[in-house]
């Protein structure tokens, strides 16, 4: 099987690399390395996947590409709470027209490659449901401006998706990923997990943005890419969004405390205001706890990570080399 991969370079889409190469496949990775690197594929890589640095909106191999690809996962995105707040043009610049030229090249191909097309639970916007199912009406407070642009322009990429199924038949996935965590993520942009390993690790204080009763369920990136494979692979799963995630839930609180105790670090806990992390507008989203009765109707995944094996993973992967940008071997 041959693998194009938009955003390879990054978090998710490395290990979609690291992946499909595990499975004997052929991959390469368009990467503008906004946010990615070029360290991330060559952990695993040896020269195995083609790497091609390049900005998807302008990138003229495009077409040569999604022609040869029996699957494309499009990764390449605006993402992380920090890079969102301040680059709101970016958001929809890079997020709906990237995807759209994406879509258009991969209709022009006269044999249709499967493609995969990342959502994410924030397009559930402010939804006070408890437990997130893919049928559920979706909530935005505009005036919350923060994150809804890149909820938004999640949502747009599911409507792109589906509308170019249906025109163009396009063999089209679209998954809802509740947060990943893992190797290789950057805890620059504003994600969590690695922020605390690091402060764990350094011994400094673990910062909490508000009161930490904020809950959130995640999911080894392991897990993320093994539910992916199976969901583009699946006809049951073309043009409809399904949730990728893990159910289990946790207080942002209880995840500080939990890695300090793993880690056995005297590190204490901060409580930061949301306002001074984030700024005035930022409306911070209380829950997100994904339902994946659907994803497990449609494939037969199990997920084989608990977040206290992640965490000691990458404890240990991490602990005599603290890396100085943030991210996490
Ligand atoms: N990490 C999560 O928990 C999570 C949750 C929900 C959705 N997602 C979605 O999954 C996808 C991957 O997320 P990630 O966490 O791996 O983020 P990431 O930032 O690590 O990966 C995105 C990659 O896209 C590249 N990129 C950005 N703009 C580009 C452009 N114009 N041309 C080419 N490459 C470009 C970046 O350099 C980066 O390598 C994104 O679409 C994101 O919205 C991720």
């Amino acid at each position: 099987m041959h693998i194009l991969i938009t955003g390879g370079a990054g978090f998710i889409g490395s290990h979609l690399a690291e992946h499909h190469l595990g499975k004997g496949h052929s991959v390469v990775v368009i990467d503008d390395l906004s946010t990615g690197s070029v360290g991330n594929l060559s952990a695993f890589n040896q020269g195995r996947c083609v790497f091609n640095k390049c900005d998807l909106l302008t990138w003229e191999g495009l077409d040569e590409e999604v022609k040869l690809a029996d699957r494309i996962y499009h990764m390449a995105a605006v993402v992380g709470m920090f890079r969102v707040l301040e680059q709101p043009i970016e958001v929809t610049r890079v997020n709906v027209l990237g995807t759209e030229r994406l879509l258009e090249s991969v209709a022009r191909a006269k044999t249709l490659p499967e493609v995969l097309i990342a959502s994410s639970s924030s397009v559930y916007g402010h939804s006070h449901e408890k437990e997130l199912r893919e049928g559920i009406e979706l909530v935005f407070a505009p005036e919350k401006a923060g994150l809804t642009g890149y909820a938004l322009s999640k949502l747009t990429n599911e409507i792109q998706a589906m509308a170019y199924r249906k025109v163009h038949g396009i063999p089209v996935s679209i998954p809802r990923l509740f947060n990943a965590v893992g190797p290789r993520q950057s805890g620059n942009y504003g994600f969590v997990l690695p922020r605390f390993i690091k402060q764990a690790l350094s011994g400094v204080p673990l910062t909490v943005y508000g009161d930490g009763t904020q809950t959130r369920s995640f999911c080894d990136v392991r897990d993320t890419v093994r539910a992916l494979d199976m969901l583009a692979g699946h006809p049951k799963a073309w043009g409809e969004p399904v949730n990728v995630g893990n159910p289990r839930e946790i207080s942002i609180l209880d995840l500080a405390k939990l890695v300090i105790e793993h880690s056995g670090s005297r590190s204490t806990i901060e409580f930061v205001p949301f306002e001074k992390g984030y700024g005035e507008s930022f409306w911070q989203i209380t829950q997100r706890r994904p339902v994946v009765e659907k994803l497990q109707q449609i494939t037969t995944f199990k997920h084989a990570w608990t977040l206290e094996m992640t965490i000691d993973d990458l404890l240990e992967r991490n602990r005599s080399n603290i890396v100085p940008e943030g991210r996490l071997l």
